[in-house]
């Protein structure tokens, strides 16, 4: 079959400069074409708080030069043979998360090596597949080998099996942010707050009383994905008062501005199920946001600190029993049921939407945290 005349160019980040906005539109290579793989045309690319980390080198050496961006949503323009299979066909609109690739218990000659005994794989939890691949900066681990490129850019390759039909009735602005940020929080809420596995979706929630810290990109998602899980109550917790409209009217029942309300460490101890930590910073009241838990409660970390490690209190996690766990971004069928629910229930992120030519400037104002609630810029 012709294929389109994909020309992959991008704004790609040459050093760590590139996180004060200096990155530089260029060509660039992207992976070796397979046929299990498809070409996107980007329409929309969402600003993760990731990228920023990643372009600054702040969790270890970046491997430079990388074009960034994993929330993605475009159209397929090429469909390898094997890529059909999954079905996805030329034309149809889907979107890319952090995930380019796992596994998926592929052998030689798929592979270099045999990767048939994967637990994560055979067992739906592709995202912690030991040998995943990022959608960015990162290594493919099948014969043709390469690295994984962005969506900063105008195209995007990747293997379809970790790219999504984006339902209808979902606007390409507000499926891509849910594509990263999202997902990172509607996984640990079904997986950490579920008592009602065989609850319909909308039920997971019921009768839990949620905590969200940090009301950025994530943080947002996780207020919005918490009330439609059917979460009895949801508690925002923000530095300051100036996002309290927003919390309420994305559906949190309470907001507290940690940084300026007094005494909030006492009054909620021991009142919430489930907390989802969205915070960029190591600089945190951990303790006092683990005791808000009730016993056997659960305190989720989300965000991924560059600027040092937490300190934490073992008492207040053993007295009562409560649990201090993470979780990373989510696997396929979960990212399938978060589009559907979003869909259904017509979930609307808030987005600030700028052309991809702006992107330079774009992330200056997302390191300043001015994001309401998420970027994402758009291809003309
Ligand atoms: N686990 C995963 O799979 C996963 C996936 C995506 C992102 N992440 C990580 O999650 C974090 C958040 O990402 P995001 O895209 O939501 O970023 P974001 O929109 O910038 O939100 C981060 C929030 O953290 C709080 N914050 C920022 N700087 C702070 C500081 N110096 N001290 C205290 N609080 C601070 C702010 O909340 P308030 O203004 O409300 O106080 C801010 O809204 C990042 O570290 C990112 O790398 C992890
Ligand atoms: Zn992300
Ligand atoms: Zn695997």
């Amino acid at each position: 079959m012709a294929h389109h005349d994909t020309k992959f160019e991008g704004w790609v980040a040459m050093d760590k400069s590139a996180a004060e906005g200096n990155m530089v539109w260029q060509a660039y290579d992207p992976k070796p074409w397979e046929e299990t793989d498809i070409d996107i045309e980007i329409t929309h690319c969402g600003v993760c708080g990731t990228d920023l980390h990643q372009l600054r080198s702040g969790w270890g050496q970046t491997a430079y030069p990388v074009v960034v961006g994993h929330e993605l949503v475009g159209i397929t323009v090429r469909v390898g043979k094997e890529a059909a299979k999954t079905g996805v066909k030329l034309g149809d609109r889907v979107g890319v998360g952090a995930q380019n690739d796992a596994c998926q218990c592929r052998k030689p000659p798929q592979t270099l090596k045999d990767h048939s005994d994967c637990n994560a794989c055979s067992t739906g939890n592709e995202v912690y597949c030991p040998n995943m691949t990022l959608t960015y900066g990162a290594k493919y681990l099948t014969s043709a080998g390469g690295k994984s490129m962005g969506g900063y850019a105008r195209y995007h390759r990747c293997p379809a099996a970790f790219a999504f039909k984006i339902p209808d009735n979902l606007a390409s602005e507000h499926a891509a942010p849910m594509m990263c940020a999202g997902l990172t929080a509607f996984s640990p809420l079904v997986h950490f707050g579920s008592h009602y596995n065989q609850r319909p979706t909308s039920e997971k929630l019921k009768g839990l009383l949620v905590g969200v810290i940090g009301i950025g990109g994530v943080g947002h998602f996780a207020v919005l994905f918490a009330k439609a899980l059917g979460a009895q109550r949801v508690v925002a917790f923000s530095r300051h008062a100036d996002k309290r409209d927003d919390a309420l009217a994305l559906g949190a029942d309470t907001y507290i501005a940690t940084a300026e309300d007094r005494n909030w460490e006492v009054e909620n101890a021991g009142s919430l199920d489930l907390i989802l930590c969205t915070i960029s910073s190591s600089n945190m009241p951990l303790t006092d946001y683990i005791t808000l838990l009730k016993r056997d409660g659960s305190f989720c970390q989300l965000g991924l600190p560059d600027d040092g490690q937490f300190n934490v209190d073992a008492a207040a996690i053993a007295s009562q029993r409560r649990s201090l766990t993470g979780s990373f971004m989510g696997s396929p069928n979960e990212i399938r049921e978060m589009l559907q629910l979003a869909a259904d229930k017509a979930i609307k992120p808030r987005v600030e939407v700028y052309p991809m030519s702006e992107a330079n400037s774009v992330l200056k104002k997302m390191e300043l945290g001015k994001a309401k609630y998420r970027y994402v810029m758009v291809n003309h």
